[in-house]
């Protein structure tokens, strides 16, 4: 008997049921497969003659859990629990053959399985907690009957996911196999029943569980989610498992409406979106990646391609650099071999395949050679006529700038059609966020083949219109200004990176200047002076510390002062706060959390509908990716735009006009900010375009 009409397929072969779920692109537990695996279960459990069951995912993926799409929508039945509910009550024995994505949803599914069978690369795990939610099927009751409370309380609480290797040292993999299902039909006729939800509670009363406990909470304590799985886990340890799966259910559903939960399955999608309408790229093409450049951007670059398994060669001007190159690029990784990121084989495979050199002629084989030398237009030039000289014709070129105009570097490379911006962020083989700048006369599969690239290495690639800044350092320096008033007006730097980072910032802005360095964005303020509207409010307070020499961190001493192990406000930069206070003869008053965060998202969201009207940003979703995977924006709150719309944007305004009058009246609230506040439509409903910006 063959089903094969839905979303999930029954073969039963001889005496075996072998279950397919199949439904692109990775097995999501849809309304639709949730209903017809149930079907197929009912259809198994009515039969008498079956000896076992097999489950697997078609293609490349097992189940990759509950549909995020959906999970807005009303409930439709069967629930999972439902599902998960007739899979452990089966009275034949049950195999799950896993190869690909097993998570969430879809690793309830398995363990409500007998046994599980996995190829050693499968990933296995309950990362609901990134979405603000606890598992809602059985997840953190199963899971501790499996690998032991402390494991599954780390591995849910932290949303750590297993290689099929760890997850079969650990105990929740019974075999590895690289052909799971071939494996489970030949193991099946042995196992017997061994349902996960009658094993023993594993009882923990040691001291060694109760830390764990106590630091994992510490740990994740600003997410409710994670604190609620890590206490549900606990909870598998006294708790019975009907009573305990009953209490997981509550707390999943009272999670998954949540604000939080919200928004995190708007970054979700929102960051899987951002080349929306973009033909895929063949990326088997692209086996070896130049760098013109082996500073510490082209090193991170490099090491961004090494770790996605490409090939790099590093081109440098002399030995001497090529050896500073070469120590920078090991001393990042030994970093991530250090925090366990990578393993010692594997950063010797990528040290393998990395090659720095002062010969150009090694440029050859690559596919994309990307400019990583100086933030000047002339040595950038330069160095991209050097690249068109020694690559092939079908290469791709590409530019690491932040700001530069990149039609004005595209005369430098003889087919510009190939030719794209990449904005990495420092360090770029950690930070996700990529910008893609096309010049106006880069061409439409350059652009693709560029998403495709970033997505690659792991990264989110968003497309920005050319115009100075982008999208991210555009409202960046709105924002800084911003918040420079609010200083001068009052509110200290810890004041206002205090009132940021309890709204979830990474870290304030204060301490961001301190990072990046206090003398980048005075090079720039310098750069941009005679151009500077001078009626705008000038905050001449960061320029006087540079002119002390202070630029931060590099400096250990800018906005703070890094002598100590906590950070504190520099002596230098207190008094040279109220000496500009008093110069320009403002009375200081106080600002509350809620005036400065309320604030910092106006003057981003009004920059957001600037950049949309512009073209510079295709979309809303795209600025609130920008803005979280590039500066720090909590992921809790979806970014500005959509925090803009849960505000409300008739408040946003006023808040703005506010920030306006705070500037000395310079600018203006963003016309299609103040047109959507009127009709009472959000920025939400505004389409997706395509960014056509030119300067
Ligand atoms: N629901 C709906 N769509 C999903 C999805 C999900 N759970 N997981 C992935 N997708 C979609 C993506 O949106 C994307 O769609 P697109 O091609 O139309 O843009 C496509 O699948 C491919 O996804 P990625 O671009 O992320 O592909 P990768 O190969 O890089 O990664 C993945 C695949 C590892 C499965 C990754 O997508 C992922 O981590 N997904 C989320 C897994 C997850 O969080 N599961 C838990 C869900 S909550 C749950 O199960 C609750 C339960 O306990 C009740």
């Amino acid at each position: 008997m063959d089903e094969t009409s839905r979303s999930v397929h029954l073969e039963i072969r001889g005496t075996v049921a072998i279950v397919t779920i199949d439904s692109p692109p990775v097995n999501a537990l849809s309304n639709a497969v949730r209903r017809d695996l149930k079907a197929v279960l009912d259809t198994v459990a009515g039969r008498g003659d079956l000896t076992f069951l097999v489950l697997h995912g078609a293609r490349t993926s097992f189940v990759a859990g509950a549909d995020i799409r959906e999970m807005d929508l009303p409930a439709e039945a069967p629930s999972l629990p439902e599902v998960v509910q007739a899979l452990d009550r089966l009275a034949i024995p049950t195999l799950a053959a896993i190869t690909g994505a097993c998570l969430g949803g879809g690793l309830e599914i398995a363990m409500a399985c007998d046994a599980r069978i996995a190829t050693a690369d499968a990933r296995l795990g309950l990362p609901e907690t990134t979405l603000g939610i606890v598992p809602g099927a059985g997840g953190t009751q199963r899971l501790p009957r499996l690998v032991g409370p402390r494991m599954a309380a780390e591995m849910i609480g932290s949303a750590r996911l297993l290689t099929g290797a760890e997850a079969r040292d650990g105990g929740l993999v019974d075999l590895l196999d690289p052909s799971p299902l071939a494996a489970a039909l030949t193991y099946g006729l042995g196992l017997g029943k061994r349902r996960v939800s009658d094993l023993p509670c594993m009882a923990d009363d040691s001291e060694a569980f109760a830390e764990t406990v106590a630091a994992l909470k510490a740990r994740h304590r600003r997410s409710v989610a994670a604190t609620t799985a890590i206490d549900l886990v606990v909870a598998s340890t006294k708790v019975p498992f009907e009573e305990a799966v009953a209490r997981e259910r509550a707390a999943f559903l009272t999670l998954k409406d949540s604000d939080t939960a919200r928004a995190l399955r708007y970054a979700f999608l929102a960051e899987r979106g951002t080349g929306a309408g973009m033909a895929k790229w063949d990326m088997a093409s692209l086996r070896q990646v130049g760098v013109v450049g082996g500073g510490t951007m082209g090193t991170g670059i490099a090491l961004a391609f090494g770790l996605a398994g490409v090939s790099t060669t590093v081109i440098e001007r002399d030995d001497a650099s090529c050896a500073a190159a070469r120590t920078r690029f090991a001393d990042q990784l030994a970093i991530l071999v250090g925090k366990g990121r990578v393993t010692q084989v594997r950063s010797l495979e990528i040290l393998g395949a990395t090659e720095v050199s002062t010969d150009w002629q090694a440029l050859r084989p690559c596919g994309l050679v990307v400019e990583a030398v100086y933030e000047d237009a002339a040595v950038k030039k330069e160095a991209l006529a050097g690249i068109v000289r020694h690559i092939t014709d079908d290469a791709l070129v590409a530019t690491n700038t932040s700001y530069l105009d990149l039609d004005a570097l595209a005369g430098a490379v003889g087919t510009p059609s190939r030719f794209v911006g990449l904005h990495f962020f420092a360090p770029a083989h950690v930070m996700k966020l990529v910008e893609i700048v096309p010049a106006a006369a880069t061409s439409r599969g350059t652009i693709e083949a560029a998403m495709a690239i970033v997505r690659r290495l792991s990264k989110t690639p968003v497309l920005s219109g050319n115009r100075e800044g982008f999208i991210g350092n555009r409202i960046f320096d709105a924002y800084r200004r911003h918040m420079e008033y609010l200083l001068e007006d009052g509110a200290d730097p810890d004041r206002i990176d205090g009132a940021l980072e309890a709204y979830g910032f990474a870290m304030g802005p204060f301490a961001v200047f301190d990072l990046s360095g206090l003398d980048i964005a005075w090079a720039m303020r310098k750069r941009k002076a005679a151009t500077r509207d001078p009626r705008e409010r000038y905050v001449r307070i960061a320029d006087r510390l540079c002119e002390a020499g202070d630029f931060g961190r590099k400096t250990g001493q800018g906005w703070y002062d890094y002598s100590g192990t906590e950070r504190r406000l520099s002596a230098r930069a207190a008094a040279v706060i109220d000496e500009e206070r008093a110069a320009r003869g403002i009375e200081r008053r106080p600002f509350t959390d809620e005036e400065i965060v309320a604030r910092a998202l106006s003057v981003m969201a009004n920059e957001g509908a600037a950049l949309l009207a512009e073209g510079v940003a295709a979309s809303v979703s795209d600025i609130d990716v920008v803005m979280i995977s590039g500066y720090g924006f909590p992921r809790a709150k979806g970014g500005p735009m959509y925090a803009a719309d849960r505000t409300g944007l008739s408040r946003v305004v006023d808040e703005m006009e506010a920030a306006i009058r705070a500037g000395g009246g310079v600018g203006e609230v963003a016309p299609l900010l103040r047109k959507l506040a009127d009709t009472g439509e959000p920025l939400a409903s505004l389409p997706r375009r395509a960014p056509s910006a030119d300067r």
